[in-house]
């Protein structure tokens, strides 16, 4: 465990709506034993996003918030959204908060695992045999795309119709930088990389399939990599997912393509996600957004049936990227696969891991 003296890290916790406040008392919980245990030197700070902040403020999130975030080691973030806000204009959404926060904190590279615990093998819908043992990682590229590209726009046209455009676009520099995420990764995996794109009808998708295999010719020939297109790799996770090492793809393809994989793990539960920035050459460090891939689940927040898994192991993604604490990230992943060995599954599940962390702590 880390002994020398230990600098505060600053995070701001936004736990958002839905189940976003319940799970992220489990994380609070962690960050409290760790700051005892002398395991880290927490600084925490709580703010409002989505649609409690909507209500409060009339937007997802404040400049204000914003400002925190930016000052802030690394961001953890729960779930936003939910039917209450449904009626909200477009700019105001509670996801238009999450957004901002990956825009404006370029938060390119979204990293999200997709491992499979064993004791939850038998949850999947496929067979144990398919997923048992699954690793896989999904890189999603997350501050480009259709999801910011511009025209998006609703217009009447005045004849009883509208037309609706939003607009797929990609630069090479954008494709390059999150191929080499994905190259890098691999490098210290299985050391194959799958790039998803729909180049057979899709412009970026001819441009994303030259510029990854021109970025894997002159940087890293070492790493396997193979083409498929979008559907037919959705086709193949669940057909055979255990084929695939990282996936790296553009934002849309890898929102549905990473629910995809959360799925095959038995609970959509249990995926965390990293976003990370471009490391400043300066201080060396980089922004940071941690969050898990689930949505706020409106329906069963607030019944203590939430699975707190994928923001406990959200955090601890923050541990091993944002702070260099690959032991006490280790420790946070070997305590909640023990937990869930035990058959334990929600309310019980944090008391459980914190406990095993002791426990393995002190071996
Ligand atoms: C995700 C979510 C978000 C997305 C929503 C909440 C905007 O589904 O992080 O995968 O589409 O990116
Ligand atoms: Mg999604």
């Amino acid at each position: 465990m880390t002994t020398q003296k230990l600098a505060a890290r600053r995070l701001l916790l936004l736990p958002g709506d839905g189940i976003g406040p319940e799970v992220m008392a489990e994380v609070k919980r962690l960050i409290e034993w760790m700051n005892q245990r002398g395991l880290g030197r927490f600084e925490t700070e709580d703010a409002l996003v989505g649609g409690c902040c909507y209500d409060a403020h009339g937007v997802a999130i404040t400049d204000a918030t914003m400002e925190k975030a930016r000052a802030a080691d690394a961001v953890i973030f729960g779930a936003v959204g939910g039917p209450k806000w449904d009626h909200v204009a477009y700019e105001a959404r509670p996801e238009a908060g999450l957004l901002r926060l990956r825009k404006e904190l370029g938060l390119f590279a979204n990293i999200r695992p997709a491992l499979c615990y064993p004791a939850l093998a038998e949850s999947s819908s496929l067979r144990r045999e398919l997923v048992e043992g699954l690793d896989i990682v999904i890189v999603r590229e997350l501050t480009g795309g259709i999801y910011f590209g511009e025209p998006k726009s609703i217009t009447d046209l005045g004849n009883g119709q509208k037309r609706a455009i939003d607009t797929q676009v990609y630069d090479t520099y954008e494709i390059e930088r999150i191929a080499r995420v994905a190259f890098d990764l691999a490098r210290t995996r299985r050391n194959k990389v799958t790039s998803s794109e729909k180049r057979n009808v899709m412009k970026t998708g001819v441009l994303w399939h030259e510029v990854v295999g021109d970025v894997h010719r002159r940087e890293y020939p070492d790493v396997a990599l193979e083409h498929q297109l979008a559907e037919a790799c959705g086709m193949q996770l669940v057909r055979w997912p255990k084929q695939f090492d990282v996936i790296v793809c553009d934002n849309l393809f890898g929102d549905m393509l990473s629910d995809v994989a959360a799925m095959l793990t038995g609970s959509l539960g249990m995926l965390p996600s990293a976003s990370l920035g471009e490391i400043d050459p300066r201080t060396k460090k980089r922004r940071a957004l941690y969050e898990p891939v689930h949505g706020s689940a409106p329906d069963i927040a607030g019944k203590g049936r939430a699975n707190p898994i994928a923001m406990m192991a959200s955090f601890g993604m923050a541990l091993r990227y944002s702070f260099a604490m690959a032991k006490e990230a280790d420790l946070v992943d070997a305590a909640i696969s023990s937990a869930l060995a035990k058959g334990l599954r929600t309310a019980e599940m944090s008391a459980a891991i914190v406990a095993e962390m002791a426990r393995l702590a002190a071996a």
